[in-house]
């Protein structure tokens, strides 16, 4: 597969064209940004880390019926993925209280939900990412109903299948943002990543009774060195792979 030219740049991934049309080239890049990208900072080593990290969970959730773009990885830092059409959203899945939910709700971090919370997000820089819901994005012809009513029950299922994938490596899945689109053919896709960069994940082998943080909060709060973390997500991921 030969990769051509750039398509986009993002915060944390290059996208290009291949020779096949139905097929992209992903390059991750050692970059973390946070706090709408007021915060950035190289880290060497996080491109090739999300690189397998993200291919391993996309495995791990085919091997539990839920497929992705994901075609394969292709060298330390890239990825070849299905083009697809994606809806701009940011489609995050809360079990527990972290980040946005509870600075927008003034709740106390760390209270487990008694179902997953699901929230959209329109992806728009110059609006910093609002927060939506269904009918703003019917109205605004983000998605039809019928894409949210495959979209919702799709994102519930990955969040199922995560919680599973990380309560085996001993992680709390806290918290997370998927995208999705649809391939040529209308199929709807889970795409992206899946990363520390996009979910928050906990740290269920300490008992110190503090949350160790294995993700991007790390770099977001200035709580430590983030390639220790992702390393570790990785060790255990990889670990988990060649045991099923
Ligand atoms: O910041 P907030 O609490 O809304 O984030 C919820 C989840 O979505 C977190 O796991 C965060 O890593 C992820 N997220 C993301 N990219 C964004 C916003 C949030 O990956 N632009």
């Amino acid at each position: 597969m030969e990769k051509l030219e750039k398509l986009y740049e993002g915060k944390a991934k290059q996208l290009f064209a291949t020779d096949d049309p139905e097929v992209l080239w992903v390059e991750y890049k050692n970059s973390a940004t946070a706090g709408d990208g007021e915060k950035k900072e190289d880290f060497a080593g996080k491109g090739r880390l999300n690189n397998r990290i993200t291919t391993l969970v996309f495995d791990l959730l085919a091997k539990r019926g839920i497929p992705s773009h994901l075609v394969k990885r292709v060298g330390d830092t890239a990825q070849l993925v299905r083009k697809m059409d994606m809806f701009p959203l940011e489609i995050v899945l809360r079990n527990t209280a972290a980040g946005h939910f509870c600075s927008r709700l003034g709740v106390e971090e760390g209270i487990d939900f008694d179902e997953p919370v699901l929230e959209y997000f329109m992806k728009n820089d110059e609006l910093h990412d609002p927060f939506v819901n269904d009918d703003d994005l019917v109205v605004l012809h983000v998605c039809t109903r019928q894409d949210l009513a495959e979209i919702a029950p799709l994102a519930k299922r990955i969040n199922e299948a995560l919680i599973d994938i990380f309560a085996k490596i001993d992680v709390k899945l806290v918290d997370f943002k998927i995208e999705m689109g649809r391939t040529s053919d209308g199929t709807l896709l889970l795409g992206d990543e899946i990363t520390p960069d996009s979910c928050r994940l906990w740290d269920q082998r300490d008992h110190s009774g503090k949350v160790e943080h294995l993700d991007k909060d790390l770099f977001r709060r200035d709580l430590g060195d983030i390639i220790p973390a992702y390393e570790e997500i990785e060790r255990r991921l990889s670990e988990l792979a060649a045991s099923e």
